[in-house]
């Protein structure tokens, strides 16, 4: 057991941030959270203490959707829209991961950046390939990553060098599922890249192996006027993106992860909403390469679960903190153009990205009784001559902090590094 002393700050709720100035948090030896308070309970008197003085200790960050292959492109190519990009940039980075150096080479940086910008749970696509995402489950795993990861699945209307045979892909997938089934902390998901890349014929079969396997699955969800209009012909009678995914069947295990989720119909909402699947806002890579906003506060007041991702390399920038900061300035440029949009304060945002999104893994996400010590000791962010409180020295973090303001990491309880 261990206590840890500093400015604590989480969330309770999406409405409610918990701030405790001078908080004393008690940790037991599974590194889960005992107690929070304000004074150091009698019983726990003689444990020995880490002191952070007025530094702010915070939950570690969730990214609902990374993309690893693409990390070597981030920063780049950020003036293309959707389609060019994919094809003059992302298509072909992707198809790189046939060589296995390659990938491993990659994939050690990026489990490692990930760390160290305080992001300890994850949700990623890998690629088309087998073994280069099964290094990446490995990186995950031998780092203790919780996570899901996806071996993508594509049989249409993609380039020569980055498609797949529709049975090629179900056997690949179905060995993929297999093989990573009892991991302990980075598990498979099924992944079919989005409507337009994928036949029904696979996305049904997709959904006979979710089925077998009790197993979730990640996608792109009306990400684009452009895709939300492709979507409709993957077969007769097809009528928005999400009634795809219902009638392959891949909408009854969990959890069904929605990236994007922009431009939703009345019916694309029921149904997710009626698998309780979780839609993901990545705010960067919306106004990157996308075009368009999501319509934020409102689905938080339907009742939606709403967390946050990278999306490297649509999105520019690894640390989920900078999304949070992007999910108010975009709510607040959405609601200045448009009617009926309500903005989105720091509050809701900080919510969606640790406690929200940590609701998709084993007890992370926030700092109460119960769940995991995953979390962050943020310092350097005061100043003497204005004296901010701490949930205001989280939000600078987010708006204008980096990595230099993480001193400290913790994963279940234990310091990790950041190498
Ligand atoms: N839609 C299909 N593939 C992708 C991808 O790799 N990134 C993003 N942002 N959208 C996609
Ligand atoms: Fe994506």
């Amino acid at each position: 057991m261990r206590i840890y002393h500093g400015n604590i700050v989480y969330s309770k709720n999406k409405d409610e941030l918990v701030e405790l100035s001078n908080g004393y948090i008690i940790v037991n030896d599974e590194g889960i959270i005992e107690e929070v308070s304000n004074a150091i309970p009698e019983q726990y008197k003689n444990l020995s203490i880490t002191d952070f003085g007025d530094d702010v200790i915070i939950p570690a960050f969730s990214d609902l959707h990374v993309h690893a292959p693409q990390y070597p492109n981030r920063g780049i190519a950020m003036d293309k829209l959707l389609a060019d990009w994919l094809n003059e940039y992302t298509f072909p980075l992707e198809s790189k991961y046939k060589d296995e150096k390659y990938a491993k080479e990659v994939y050690t940086k990026f489990v490692n950046d990930l760390v160290k910008h305080g992001t300890m749970h994850v949700v990623v696509f890998g690629t088309i390939h087998n073994p280069a995402t099964d290094i990446l489950v490995n990186e995950l795993e031998n780092k203790g990553i919780q996570s899901y990861v996806g071996k993508v699945n594509m049989d249409k209307d993609s380039p020569d060098y980055l498609i797949e045979e529709t049975d090629q892909s179900i056997k690949d997938t179905e060995t993929f599922v297999k093989k990573h089934s009892n991991n302990k902390y980075a598990k498979p998901i099924l992944t079919p890249r989005f409507a337009p890349t994928c036949s029904f014929e696979l996305l049904k079969k997709l959904g006979e192996l979710s089925n077998k396997y009790k197993i979730g699955v990640q996608t792109h969800i009306v990400e684009s006027l452009w895709e939300k209009e492709e979507a409709k012909n993957c077969f007769d009678g097809c009528r928005c993106d999400m009634h795809i995914y219902k009638e392959a069947g891949l909408l009854n295990q969990k959890p069904f992860i929605a990236a994007h989720f922009i431009f939703p119909s009345e019916e694309d909402i029921k149904l997710l909403k009626e698998c309780n699947g979780c839609a993901v806002q990545c705010p960067d890579a919306t106004t990157n390469v996308i075009a368009g906003i999501m319509q934020t506060g409102n689905i938080l007041d339907k009742g939606i679960n709403l967390g946050i991702g990278s999306d490297i390399s649509a999105g520019s920038y690894l640390g989920i903190y900078r999304q949070v900061a992007s999910v108010v300035r975009l709510s607040k440029i959405k609601a200045f153009y448009e009617k009926d949009i309500r903005t989105v304060n720091f509050k809701e945002a900080f919510y969606m990205a640790t406690k929200q999104s940590g609701a998709l893994f084993n007890k992370v996400g926030s700092l109460e009784k119960g769940y995991y010590f995953d979390a962050l000791v943020l310092t350097d962010l005061n100043d003497s001559f204005n004296k901010l409180k701490p949930a205001e020295l989280v939000e600078r973090f987010c708006y204008s902090g980096d990595v230099t303001n993480i001193k400290s990491r913790y994963m279940r309880g234990i310091l990790i590094n950041k190498d």
